[in-house]
């Protein structure tokens, strides 16, 4: 019992804040998350891309593609038949909150008292190796036994029980996106959010609540998922009905319903009773400077308007997904305007966006705002501040790099402040 006992508390000493639930076994079985192979000629031709909506399309299914590619997970066959089981889109290795927290923790405790005080950098290597530690640190938790890791492994038997790996997290963040913020946490804790019209620190820095800009391969993604194998509701994004949809400002309970199989959406077994269906999947990606905004949603109707041209490539289930996208604020493919009278590019989600004047929106316009204390309703709710839905370009500096992960959504900037002060010894 003494033993025992003894063992637990050493183990919670070393990991901290690491919740013993699910996540670090599942994280065990995924490994360290794929990189996003990032195409670093795409910001030459952003002039191109913004001229041109064939063009801009063509690019966003590219990305659609890297992000939604097969990767092999650490996790080998040993319960799974199939060696292609062992396989995850690669947007689904990567990490969510339940990783970059205990990740913060292991770096800070880790820092001599003097630089606790001092909110000192993490050096690149200990950044590093917090990742391979985060992939492998399940078994020495307390909670850990082989049956746990075995009963895990048989879930993920099926194509649906594997895709519940990392359960049905909300915002997944690439690697290097995640190596940044960490990177950047003393300026994330000490972040006064400039006045809009300051200038930004640098030329080659606007986003002076980070350590400078992210990365060119960091990328994160958001994900709507319904739960349950009924019904669920559907979107029509003909010309004529989201005309409709972007007049009234909103697009509604749906247009129909459909039951999609796990062959034309994907899908997840969440737990024996529960399975979960991915309708809407945002992407952002930093190959562009200001982003490149992408949105994926499921259709009933695939092929026609926004999936229209897909590349066959893509295969099932994402051959059942439309896409839109936006690389600026201004849409400068005359063709591609809505209304002549609007400048704004559009891009929004019928299954994301689902609030008052949240359909016509643009990613971007919406964005901008990331880190300050903005949010989705307070963008919306003031079109004096922030006209055409939040579409106008309003600010200079973009505090977190057009992130809303340290404030409004993930709050990983309080999460860090409380964490700094329970460690800081006085
Ligand atoms: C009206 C505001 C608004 C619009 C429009 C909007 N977003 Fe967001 N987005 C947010 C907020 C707020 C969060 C954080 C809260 C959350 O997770 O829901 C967020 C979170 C995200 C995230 C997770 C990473 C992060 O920064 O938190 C991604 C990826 C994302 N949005 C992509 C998109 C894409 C792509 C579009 C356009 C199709 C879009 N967003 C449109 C406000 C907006």
């Amino acid at each position: 019992m003494l033993a025992a006992g003894c063992a637990a508390s050493d183990a919670d000493e070393t990991l901290g804040a690491v919740e013993q639930g699910a996540q670090p076994i599942d994280r065990l079985l995924i490994g360290k998350a794929a990189m996003y192979p990032a195409d670093k000629s795409m910001r030459a031709r952003l002039p191109v891309l913004d001229a041109s909506m064939v063009e801009r399309r063509k690019e966003a299914w590219a990305i659609v593609q890297k992000i939604v590619a097969p990767v092999t997970i650490a996790s080998k066959s040993s319960s799974a038949p199939h060696a292609a089981l062992a396989r995850l889109p690669r947007f689904q290795t990567w990490y969510s909150r339940d990783d970059v927290l205990p990740m913060f923790d292991r770096l800070f405790r880790a820092l001599p008292d003097a630089d606790k005080k001092a909110h000192a950098r993490f050096g690149e290597h200990a950044i590093a190796g917090v990742f391979p530690w985060n992939a492998t640190m399940a078994p020495s938790l307390a909670s850990y036994t082989e049956e746990r890791r075995a009963a895990r492994l048989r879930e993920l038997a099926t194509p649906a029980g594997l895709h519940s790996l990392g359960k049905d997290a909300r915002v997944l963040m690439s690697p290097s996106y995640v190596g940044h913020v960490l990177r950047s946490y003393p300026e994330i804790a000490a972040c006064q959010v400039p006045r809009e019209q300051e200038d930004p620190p640098s030329a080659t820095n606007f986003a002076p609540c980070l350590d400078g800009e992210l990365p060119i391969d960091a990328a994160a993604v958001k994900m709507r998922w319904i739960a349950g194998s009924s019904p669920m509701p559907t979107y029509d994004t003909s010309p004529s009905s989201l005309a409709a949809k972007l007049a009234a400002g909103k697009f509604g309970d749906g247009d129909g319903h459909a039951s999609p199989d796990e062959n034309d959406i994907y899908t997840m077994q969440l737990t024996p009773d529960t399975s979960m269906r991915l309708a809407a999947l945002h992407i952002m990606t930093k190959e562009l400077r200001d982003w490149a905004w992408i949105t994926l949603w499921w259709s009933s109707e695939p092929d026609t308007d926004f999936g229209a041209d897909r590349p066959a490539s893509l295969g099932s289930p994402w051959g059942h997904y439309k896409m839109c996208v936006v690389t600026s604020y201004e849409e400068k493919d005359m063709a591609a305007r809505m209304d002549a009278a609007d400048p704004s590019s559009w891009c929004s989600n019928p299954y994301l966006e689902q609030g008052e004047h949240a359909a016509k929106t643009s990613c971007i316009g919406c964005h901008q705002h990331g880190g300050t204390a903005e949010t989705t309703e307070s963008i919306l709710a003031a079109p004096e501040r922030f006209p055409r839905g939040g579409r106008t370009k309003v600010r200079k500096n973009f505090p977190a790099d057009y992130a809303f992960t340290t404030s409004a959504g993930l709050d990983l900037a309080a999460e860090i402040r409380a964490k700094i002060d329970a460690l800081t010894p006085w």
